[in-house]
């Protein structure tokens, strides 16, 4: 039995704003599911992190369980991992808190990703989206996570989580194990179809820069079939041609094929077959995703319970980190 062997503990989080696409699937949550087999794995829907942006409350509500239910449906499994929504798990709130206190105002004036949400919400630079990469780390300490999958995006949140997490230690000892950032790589990064040198988003106001995980089959090949390319008429894996090295990443993600054999495959067809293929496979891929999204989201009852045992698994670990740390600190 492979009990008594320590898996390292992996956590990733991701916000419930919109839609989800098949860049985030690809460039995330594939793998989460993937890391399942090798770490014990802690996946949150960072709603706390959310209203750092102005939300409408009902549709926050909407987007979380929707969010939840989604990663379920892609294969995060909660008979393996701990799957749960971070505001039912006090803990990471009070965390945030204590943290607060042994970061520095001038490290977090750093970040970039605080100064491009200033300049993107400048009228609302409120001081939770200054802190937000405090509360990250909080995310990240309270279950002493040894892996943190993240986009390149999030990289300097899990520095700051480091040294934050260094200098507590170094002041009241070992409290914090170090994370260290999982960036998958270059491969697992999906462009937008309409503009293929810019990450997929689904905040793009393009609708048709993204495929959503839920989208149906006809609007899939559609979209694929209108993406940007070029006009060498060459299925080939090359510099300068993102588009169609955006379309063969996605198309070998889904398949498993290398980029020789799609290569090969296409061989003297044009682009129409090409990203015919591409659409059909992408489509049949989501699709049983898809439906378990449907089964959970027509249960509520059941997926609200699923939510509530994985906020009680969570908040056990995280009750241990916290109650260390009070007592660190002096806190009655
Ligand atoms: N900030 C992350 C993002 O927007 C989401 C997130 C919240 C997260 N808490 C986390 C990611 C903890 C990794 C670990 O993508």
């Amino acid at each position: 039995m492979e009990q008594n062997v320590k898996k390292p503990i992996s956590l990733s989080g991701i916000q419930p704003t919109g839609v989800m696409t098949l860049g985030n699937y690809i460039g995330a949550v594939k793998n989460w599911v993937t890391f399942q087999d090798e770490c014990d794995c802690i996946y949150m829907i960072a709603n706390l992190h959310a209203i750092t942006v102005k939300q409408d409350p009902a549709a926050l509500r909407k987007n979380t369980l929707e969010a939840f239910a989604l990663i379920l449906a892609c294969g995060v499994d909660p008979e393996k991992s701990i799957a749960f929504i971070q505001s039912q798990v006090p803990q990471h709130a009070e965390l945030s808190w204590v943290l607060n206190c042994y970061a520095q105002f001038g490290e977090m004036s750093r970040m970039t990703q605080f100064k491009d949400k200033s300049r993107k919400h400048a009228d609302n630079i409120n001081v939770g989206l200054f802190t937000y990469p405090i509360l990250m780390a909080a995310d990240i300490l309270l279950y002493q996570a040894d892996v943190v999958p993240v986009g390149v995006d999030q990289k300097q949140h899990v520095e700051i989580a480091r040294d934050i997490a260094g200098r507590f230690n170094g002041l009241y000892g070992d409290v914090f194990k170090m994370p260290t950032p999982f960036i998958p790589k270059a491969g697992a990064k999906i462009m937008s179809l309409a503009d293929p040198t810019k990450k997929m988003s689904k905040s793009d106001d393009n609708l048709n820069s993204f495929i959503a995980i839920l989208e149906d089959k006809d609007s899939i090949i559609r979209k694929i079939k209108r993406s940007v390319t070029d006009s060498e008429a060459l299925v080939a894996y090359r510099e300068g041609k993102d588009g169609i090295n955006n379309l063969m990443t996605i198309y070998s993600v889904v398949t498993g094929k290398s980029f020789e054999e799609i290569e090969r495959e296409f061989e003297g067809k044009g682009y129409g077959d090409f990203k015919l293929a591409v659409g059909e496979t992408v489509a049949d891929y989501l699709a049983p995703v898809k439906d378990r999204f449907n089964a959970l989201m027509g249960d509520k009852a059941y997926l609200e319970s699923l939510a509530a045992d994985g906020a009680e698994k969570a908040s056990r670990l995280a009750r241990r980190t916290l109650s260390k740390v009070y007592r660190k600190v002096g806190l009655l």
